[in-house]
């Protein structure tokens, strides 16, 4: 399975990724993981991408390509993987087609901007792993502790409510119309992201196993 998830910031790509890395045994290819580990590790990269990050601005096409190329030509995506977070505008979308990668489904999170807004300022991430939780609706076993790795839960400073209006906005000038590059090619499948995080992993094996 080669697949794609699409969907607005916070509409839950990297939850659903998560499980359904789990129950097919392919790779999550997370760009914003990618990105803030170059950031805390210091390469030139993560120097590089820190003032588009944390503004939640999109980091330059070529630079997010290059990471991808590099990342698909590893060992464990050979059957498959999960990217959560690519393509975000239509030259990333074309260049992954140049590198003759064969795409099997698109994944759409369809959430509105209102319960993005509300949802975001619960979200505490794994500073370690990159794994997802909310205050409410998805807390972890210990609190403020991964289930998979102990690492700390912190807030990203990207969550704040403006940074994430801004990354709104660009995500429906650059991201949405990927909606229509994939419909055309009978590869998307949209499910609905507002219902709870059980809901919508239902939906999104009922749309992989259609
Ligand atoms: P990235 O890390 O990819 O952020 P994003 O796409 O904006 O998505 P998020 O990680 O914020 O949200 P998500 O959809 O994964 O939701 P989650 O599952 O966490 O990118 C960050 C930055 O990196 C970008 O702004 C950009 O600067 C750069 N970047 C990355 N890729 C790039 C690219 N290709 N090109 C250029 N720049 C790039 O869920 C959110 C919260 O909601 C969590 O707390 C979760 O527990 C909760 N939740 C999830 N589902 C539900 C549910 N159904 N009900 C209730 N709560 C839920």
């Amino acid at each position: 399975m080669k697949l794609i998830l699409l969907g607005a910031p916070g509409a839950g790509k990297g939850t659903q990724a998560a499980v359904i890395s789990e129950r097919y045994h392919i790779p999550q290819i997370s760009t914003g993981n990618i990105i803030r580990a170059a950031l805390k590790s210091g390469t030139a990269m993560g120097k590089m991408a820190k003032s588009f990050i944390e503004e939640g601005k999109l980091v330059p096409d070529d630079v997010v390509i290059g990471i991808i190329k590099d990342r698909l030509e590893e060992d464990d995506c050979k059957d498959g993987f999960i990217l959560d977070g690519f393509p975000r505008t239509i030259p990333q979308a074309e260049a992954l087609d140049k590198m003759g990668i064969e795409i099997d489904k698109v994944i759409d999170i369809e959430v509105s901007d209102d319960v993005i807004i509300d949802r975001m300022s619960g979200r505490r991430v794994c500073e370690k792993c990159g794994r997802p939780y909310h205050l409410v609706s998805l807390r972890p076993k210990v609190e403020g502790v991964c289930d998979d790795c102990a690492g700390a839960l912190i807030q990203r400073k990207d969550d704040h409510p403006l940074t994430v209006k801004a990354r709104l906005k660009i995500y429906h000038k650059e991201t949405e119309p990927l909606k229509y590059y994939y419909k055309s090619q009978g590869k998307l499948y949209e499910i609905q992201g507002a219902n709870s995080v059980e809901e919508t992993t239902r939906l999104t094996f009922e749309a992989l196993e259609a």
